[in-house]
C-alpha cells in the first residue's frame, strides 16, 4: 500500500498553493474567457467546408498560430478534446494530481502512457493541449536552442512572439518555504549567481514565471485564442482527425484536406482553399501517428500494417526524445506549503534543478502517527528537489498500436543510452546532494539519537556515497521518471525542412514539439507557444511576399 503511494507519488510530485504578481493583466478571465464564443462541438459542423488553413490539435503551438493566421485568413482548429471549462481539476493548482489521475482511456484530459521501459507519462487532451495539464512554469529557452535547431531564427520577432503570449499569460509567483529553502540551498550549492525573477534563460539560480495566475487559476494556450479574429476562426472540439488528405504523385504530392470525426461517430471533410495548407500540431505523439496514419513515413514499415503509402518518409516516429528526471522527496519535520515549480537551477554540467511540495493523503500508520486510526486519513507534506538533463542525446522511437487513432502509439525512449546524458545525470544527483548538504536545509533534517540529524526520504533515498560514480549511475537508471518534456519524432531536418514543412508533400507543415531536437530552456511550454505564433507571422509573410 505504501509502496504504492510512493510510486504514484514519483510520477506525480507537483500540486501547489501558492499566490503569484501578474506580469499578465489579470480579471476578466474569471467570467469565462471571451474565446468560448468560436469553439463549438464538432457535431455542428458542416460535413465539407473549405479553409485557408486548416489546424490539427488545439494545444500548446496550435492556439497560438490559430490566432495569429486568424486576423487575415479564415481558420479551422481541430482539437480532439473539449473545453477545460469542462473539467474543474485543470482550473486550479489543486486539481493537479486529480486530473492526472483521472486517465479515461478516451475521454479524460491527461491521456496517460507508458513507455516501453515502464515509465508513466502523460500527454494533453483538451482545448489548451498539455498547457492545460502542466506544472505551469514558464521561461525562455536557451541561447544554443536558437543557434542549433537547424532553423534560422529572426530573434527579434522570437522576443516580440515571447512577449505576445507572456501579456496575456504569465505570471510572477512569489515564493514560499519549500521555493525559498530550495533558492538557497542551490546558491549555497554553487548553482550561482542569483537571478532574481527573470522569464530568460541565464545560469544560475532564479524564479521563473508561471501560467497560474495570484488566484492560483490556470491560464493556458487556450487563452492566447482571446487574440484571434472571431470572424475567422472556428475551433471544433471533441473532433478527432483520422487522416490527411494527399493527392498527386512524385514530386508534385500536396496536402488538400483532413477527415475529422465527431462525438457521435461522423465524418467530416475540410478541406484547403488555394495556397491554403493542412498544419499538425498534434503533440510529439499526436502528430507522427497522424503522419503514419496517414501513409506519409517508412515504406516498409507502413506496408507491414496495410496502410497504403503516399510518401516514403523513413524517420517519421524516429528521434523521439524524452528527458529523463530524478530525485528525492523528503518528509519535513515542519509543515511546508504546497508549490508548483518557481525557482530553476540552471548548471554548466548538464541538468537543471527544480522542486515541488505536495500535500498527500497518507493513510497507513506509521511509528510517529500510531496514535491515529490506521484508517484515517493523515496529511503529509512531501518536498521534491528533482533534476532534469539537458538534450537528451539518447533517442527512442514511436510505433503504431493500431490503425485506431485514439489508441496511444508504442513509444520507447532510451533512457540513458547515450553514456553523456548518465553523466548529466550523475552531475545533477550530486547538485541535488551538494544542496541537500546545504546549511538551509537544516530545518528539513530530524534530530535522531545521538544529536544526529537525518533526512527522512520517502521513495528512494540518495545514494550513500556521491563520489561513487558507479552508485550513482545505478540510483540514475533505478529511479528514472519523466518530467513529462517529451519531444521529436517529426524531426527538423528528417522529417520536416527548416520551414517547418513536412519533405516532399506540399502545404503540409508541422509546427509543434515533435519538430524539436533538443528541449528548449528548462521547461519548454514557452517555447512552444512562441513557435505557434513565431510560425503563424512568418506564413502569412510569405504568402504575402509570393502574392507580389
Ligand atoms: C503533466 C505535465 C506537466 C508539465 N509541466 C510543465 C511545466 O511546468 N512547464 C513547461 O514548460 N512544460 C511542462 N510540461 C511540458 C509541456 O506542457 C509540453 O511539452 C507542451 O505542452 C507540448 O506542446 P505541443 O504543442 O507540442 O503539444 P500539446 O500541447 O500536447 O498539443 C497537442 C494537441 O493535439 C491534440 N491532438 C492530438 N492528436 C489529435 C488528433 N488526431 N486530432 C485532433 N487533435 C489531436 C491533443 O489533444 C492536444 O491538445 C508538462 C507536461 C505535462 C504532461
Ligand atoms: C456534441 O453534440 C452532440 C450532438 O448534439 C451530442 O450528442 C454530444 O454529447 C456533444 N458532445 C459533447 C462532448 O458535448
Ligand atoms: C531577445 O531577448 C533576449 C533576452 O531577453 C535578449 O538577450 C536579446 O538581446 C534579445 N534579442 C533581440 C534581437 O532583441
Ligand atoms: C559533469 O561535471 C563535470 C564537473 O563539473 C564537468 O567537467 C563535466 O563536463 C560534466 N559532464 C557533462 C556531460 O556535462
Amino acid at each position: 500500500m505504501t509502496t504504492l503511494i510512493w510510486s504514484a507519488l514519483q510520477g506525480l510530485l507537483f500540486l501547489a498553493f501558492f499566490s503569484s504578481i501578474p506580469v499578465a493583466r489579470s480579471g476578466p478571465q474569471e467570467q469565462g474567457p471571451s474565446y468560448l464564443k468560436f469553439v463549438f462541438n464538432a457535431t455542428e459542423f458542416p460535413h465539407v467546408d473549405y479553409y485557408d488553413y486548416i489546424i490539427v490539435g488545439g494545444g500548446t503551438a496550435g492556439c497560438p498560430l490559430a490566432a495569429t493566421l486568424s486576423s487575415s485568413h479564415r481558420v479551422l482548429l481541430l482539437e480532439r478534446g473539449g473545453p477545460i471549462q469542462e473539467f474543474p481539476s485543470l482550473l486550479t493548482q489543486e486539481g493537479f494530481i486529480a486530473a492526472l489521475m483521472n486517465v479515461d482511456m478516451y475521454d479524460s484530459p491527461a491521456q496517460a502512457f507508458t513507455s516501453e521501459e515502464g515509465v508513466p507519462n502523460a500527454r494533453g487532451r483538451v482545448l489548451g493541449g498539455s498547457s492545460a495539464i502542466n506544472a505551469g512554469f514558464y521561461s525562455r529557452a536557451d541561447a544554443d536552442f536558437f543557434r542549433n535547431s537547424g532553423m534560422a531564427w529572426n530573434l527579434e520577432v522570437v522576443n516580440k512572439s515571447y512577449e505576445w503570449v507572456e501579456k496575456e499569460i504569465v505570471f510572477q509567483p512569489m515564493l514560499k518555504s519549500w521555493q525559498s529553502v530550495v533558492r538557497d540551498a542551490l546558491l549555497e550549492a554553487g548553482v550561482s549567481p542569483y537571478n532574481g525573477f527573470t522569464l530568460d534563460h541565464v545560469m544560475g539560480t532564479k524564479i521563473g514565471g508561471s501560467t497560474f495566475n495570484s488566484f492560483g487559476r490556470r491560464h493556458s494556450a487556450a487563452d492566447l485564442l482571446n487574440y484571434a479574429n472571431p470572424v475567422n476562426l472556428h475551433v471544433a472540439i471533441y473532433a478527432s482527425v483520422e487522416r490527411i488528405l494527399v493527392v498527386g504523385i512524385g514530386l508534385t504530392q500536396f496536402a488538400i484536406g483532413v477527415i475529422y470525426r465527431d462525438s457521435v461517430g461522423q465524418y467530416h471533410h475540410a478541406m484547403v482553399k488555394k495556397n491554403g495548407e493542412v498544419i499538425l500540431s498534434a503533440g510529439a505523439i499526436g502528430s507522427p501517428q497522424l503522419l503514419l496514419l496517414s501513409g506519409i513515413g517508412p515504406r516498409p514499415y507502413l506496408s507491414y500494417w496495410g496502410i497504403p503509402v503516399v510518401r516514403h518518409l523513413p524517420y517519421v516516429g524516429q528521434y523521439l526524445y524524452d528527458n529523463p528526471r530524478n530525485g528525492i522527496s523528503l518528509v519535513p519535520p515542519i509543515p511546508l506549503e504546497q508549490s508548483l515549480i518557481q525557482v530553476v537551477g540552471i548548471t554548466d554540467s548538464g541538468s537543471y534543478i527544480e522542486a515541488a511540495s505536495n500535500v498527500i493523503p497518507f493513510a497507513s500508520p506509521s511509528p510517529n502517527i500510531f496514535y491515529l486510526s490506521p484508517l484515517a486519513p493523515v496529511y503529509l507534506t512531501v518536498a521534491t528537489i528533482m533534476e532534469k538533463i539537458t538534450g537528451p542525446l539518447s533517442s527512442g522511437s514511436l510505433r503504431l498500436a493500431s490503425t485506431d487513432v485514439r489508441v496511444n502509439p508504442i513509444v520507447r525512449f532510451n533512457y540513458f543510452n547515450n553514456p553523456i546524458d548518465l553523466e548529466r545525470c550523475v552531475n545533477g544527483t550530486r547538485k541535488i546532494g551538494d544542496a541537500l548538504r546545504s546549511s538551509s536545509m537544516d530545518g528539513l533534517r530530524y534530530l535522531e539519537w545521538f544529536g544526529v540529524k537525518e533526512f527522512r526520504f520517502v521513495g528512494a533515498a540518495m545514494p550513500d556515497d556521491l563520489s561513487n560514480t558507479q552508485e550513482v549511475e545505478e540510483f540514475c537508471r533505478r529511479t528514472v521518471s519523466t518530467i513529462w518534456h517529451y519531444h521529436g519524432g517529426c524531426l527538423m531536418g528528417k522529417v520536416v525542412d527548416r520551414n517547418f514543412r513536412v519533405k516532399g508533400v506540399k502545404s503540409l507543415r508541422v509546427v509543434d514539439g515533435s519538430t524539436f531536437n533538443v528541449s528548449p530552456g528548462t521547461n519548454p511550454q514557452a517555447t512552444l507557444m512562441m513557435l505557434g505564433r513565431y510560425m503563424g507571422l512568418n506564413i502569412m509573410e510569405e504568402r504575402e511576399k509570393y502574392k507580389h
